[in-house]
């Protein structure tokens, strides 16, 4: 699966987005550690603060089906302009991925970030809680 492959994916999962309050559709294409795909859109409510990123809607998918390691995430918004996940989100890949790689299409170029770059010092317990 390559960077560009991954790209499409989250293009043709942005076209599920329910986001007629902000009018922002997002797609997101999650590569799991077994070469799986998972894809999200951006789910709104007609409650604002119900609303969930694309992001997180792949990564719950994926968890909830009991895929827990992963690769690299693509992102994708209107018009190939780079879209940076929310803070909320870099919180809830750092959970399961803190070295995942984060791939953001700006026009024709794909950047690739790596995540503790875009969430340094991220809030974990996992390794604490075995104290
Ligand atoms: N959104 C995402 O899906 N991912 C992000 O990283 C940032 C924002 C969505 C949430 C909301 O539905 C819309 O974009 C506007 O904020």
């Amino acid at each position: 699966m390559t960077d560009r492959e991954l790209i499409d994916r989250a293009r043709r999962a942005r076209k599920y987005a329910h986001a007629p309050y902000s009018k922002l559709s997002v797609g997101a294409a999650l590569l799991t550690k077994n070469g799986k795909v998972v894809t999200g859109s951006n789910v709104e409510n007609s409650s604002y603060g119900l609303s969930c990123c694309a992001e997180r809607v792949a990564l719950f998918k994926a968890v909830s089906e009991g895929e827990t390691e992963f690769v690299k995430i693509a992102i994708v918004g209107p018009d190939d302009i780079p879209f940076f996940p929310c803070g909320a989100c870099r919180q809830v890949l750092f959970e399961f991925a803190p070295d995942i790689t984060v791939i953001i299409l700006d026009k024709q170029d794909i950047n690739r970030y790596s995540l503790r770059e875009l969430l340094p010092h991220g809030f974990g317990l996992q390794e604490k809680r075995t104290k």
